[in-house]
């Protein structure tokens, strides 16, 4: 809509303010009395040294009227009002001719955009903050990959650093074989929880922790074995999550990866006088930048989280030469990537301007932080098994006779979990209560996939496809009602853009529970399938809520089933 005003208005005002200038300037009438679109003049009163009432009246004048119902003057103000026929006739034909690549762009063509997403730790639970990165990173590879992009998913694991050499010391002295095998992830966290309870009043326990994972980084077999076997299973596990959710990675390359690459960031850091001796450690002094300094080596040579995060970026501008790197990771750690960015900028390579931290909030419960200390912990996999139990309870209510019911369940409900997560601005935090997060009503994820099988259900029982439509005819609409829904569907292309350039897959989550609220609202107030000669144009318009809601849910990682 906006897009069609600026336009117009551009036409006669590229001389003083651009296209997004103008863009800018506009805003939405709080009543659809105002109209459409409104344009203030007060920004142009300098330049053109008029009143901007007279500008308003002679700009009302002159704009060509192709698109309008009608133009008004009040005030300083000019209110649009679109042409309901044209902008629906022609919105909802884009529509059928695209179809789903309908907001598909070429902005991002040839660039690529390595997303860091997930990145559990080994031996460890996959916590409610991984599962956030998990949906957050997915969300905007999807997104960016409809933008053109090529994102490339990858899971910087957890695999490396002294943790592993207290796991390997606690499973040596109190380990057990088959306990592991049977829950690897729970055995290994009691054993890494137990080493720090005893680890507490015995002091010798951190230095032998210390010494394993020396002989960890400098290949001793053993220790090698024992590792290798602990990540396995716990990627065993992790994968069950990653299945539930069909979510897949293009690269696994944690942690422990470049355990034999970081020696070209330290050379280089040497090369450029970078590094300084603190009390036995490297570090790189971050003063400028009013950050603490970035720890590069600790006083017995072992190397760090930030050593490892500078070797993979620099692997990650080789391997991918991106046009932007992406990491999804929580705000709690803003101050890890500030440093990050600051050493490459240090290095003198101006591509650190093109990493981007992707921080978000956390999941509370009864506001407080869900936390993984002293084993009390919240499994994902479970809160993923009780949202799936909780939609077959309902779909059993409501719909006993569906068939697939086993597999609408786990749509609707890790969907709705999916849903929950993504739906609010990414750095809020919120709460997570399982009834909240699987109803049927309200903004949640079933909701819209419950708007979107009730559309699929209305052109099902008509039998009609958008194969054989002909697009010469016109879908011209002109009641109020259906018009709110025309909006949505046209502001969809601009919608994609925006949760882009944000990074901000609630911009989408928004744009799918108002275009179900809306529709449904359209739904009890219209009869879609009266005979008569705006049927069609309905109908065409139900096909255009359907596809955009499975778009929107898609964009999110959730599936539409077709009925539930
Ligand atoms: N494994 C880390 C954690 O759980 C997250 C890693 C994020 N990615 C990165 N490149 N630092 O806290």
């Amino acid at each position: 809509m906006r897009e069609l005003v600026a336009l117009a208005l551009h036409q006669e005002l590229a001389e003083y303010l651009s296209l997004e200038e103008i863009s800018s300037l506009l805003e939405t009438p709080k009543s659809v009395q105002h109209g459409d679109v409104a344009f203030p003049t007060f920004a142009l009163a300098k330049v053109l040294r008029k009143a901007p009432q007279m500008i308003a009246q002679e700009l009302a004048e002159k704009i060509n009227p192709e698109n309008f119902e009608k133009i008004e003057v009040v005030g300083p103000y000019l209110n649009f009002f679109l042409d309901k026929k044209k902008v629906s006739a022609k919105t909802l034909a884009l529509v059928c001719k695209e179809q789903e690549k309908y907001g598909d762009a070429t902005i991002g063509l040839g660039k690529n955009v390595p997303i860091d997403m997930s990145s559990p730790n080994i031996a460890k639970p996959i916590s409610m903050g991984h599962l956030r990165s998990t949906v957050i990173g997915n969300s905007l590879a999807n997104i960016l990959a409809k933008l053109g992009y090529t994102p490339i998913r990858i899971n910087h694991l957890g695999d490396w650093g002294t943790q592993f050499g207290k796991l390997i010391v606690a499973y040596k002295k109190w380990g057990d074989e088959e306990a592991v095998k049977k829950a690897p992830i729970q055995e290994l966290l009691r054993l890494y929880v137990d080493f720090h309870e005893r680890a507490e009043t015995d002091s010798s326990l951190e230095d032998e922790g210390r010494l394993w994972f020396k002989k960890l980084e400098d290949g001793d077999q053993e220790a090698l074995h024992l590792w290798k076997w602990f990540r396995e299973e716990s990627l065993k596990e992790f994968q069950h999550i990653y299945d539930m959710l069909e979510i897949t990675f293009d690269s696994f390359n944690g942690e422990a990866f470049f355990n034999d690459k970081m020696d070209e960031v330290i050379d280089l850091l040497e090369e450029k006088h970078l590094l300084k001796t603190d009390r036995g450690a490297e570090i790189v002094d971050l003063t400028d930048y009013n950050l603490n300094p970035a720890l590069i080596r600790k006083s017995d040579g072992a190397t760090l989280y930030m050593t490892r995060d500078l070797a993979a970026a620099f692997y990650r501008k080789r391997e991918y030469n991106f046009d932007q790197s992406l990491y999804v990771v929580g705000n709690e750690q803003s101050i890890h990537f500030k440093q990050l960015k600051a050493v490459i900028k240090e290095l003198g390579f101006e591509w650190y301007q093109d990493i981007h931290h992707i921080p978000f909030g956390l999941i509370t419960k009864d506001g407080k932080k869900l936390s993984t200390r002293k084993g009390k912990i919240v499994l994902l996999e479970e809160v993923l098994n009780e949202a799936v139990a909780s939609a077959k309870e309902q779909i059993q209510e409501k719909n006993p006779t569906l068939e697939n019911k086993e597999l609408v369940a786990h749509q609707v409900g890790t969907g709705a979990v999916v849903f929950h997560d993504l739906k609010n601005d990414r750095l809020n935090n919120f709460d997570f209560t399982l009834e909240e997060v699987v109803r049927f009503e309200g903004e949640t994820g079933p909701y819209v996939q419950y708007t979107h099988a009730r559309c699929a259900s209305i052109l099902r029982k008509t039998e009609w496809t958008v194969s054989t439509i002909d697009l010469n005819q016109s879908f011209a609409l002109n009641d109020e009602d259906s018009w709110e829904v025309v909006k949505l569907i046209q502001a969809f292309p601009s919608t994609v853009l925006k949760a882009a350039e944000k990074y901000e897959p609630s911009v989408i989550a928004k744009h799918a529970i108002q275009l179900a609220q809306t529709f449904n609202k359209y739904y009890a107030h219209v009869k879609i399938l009266t005979d008569d000669a705006e049927k069609q144009a309905r109908l065409v318009l139900v096909y255009a809520v359907k596809t955009l809601l499975k778009e929107d849910l898609r964009l999110l990682g959730v599936q539409a089933p077709e009925e539930m």
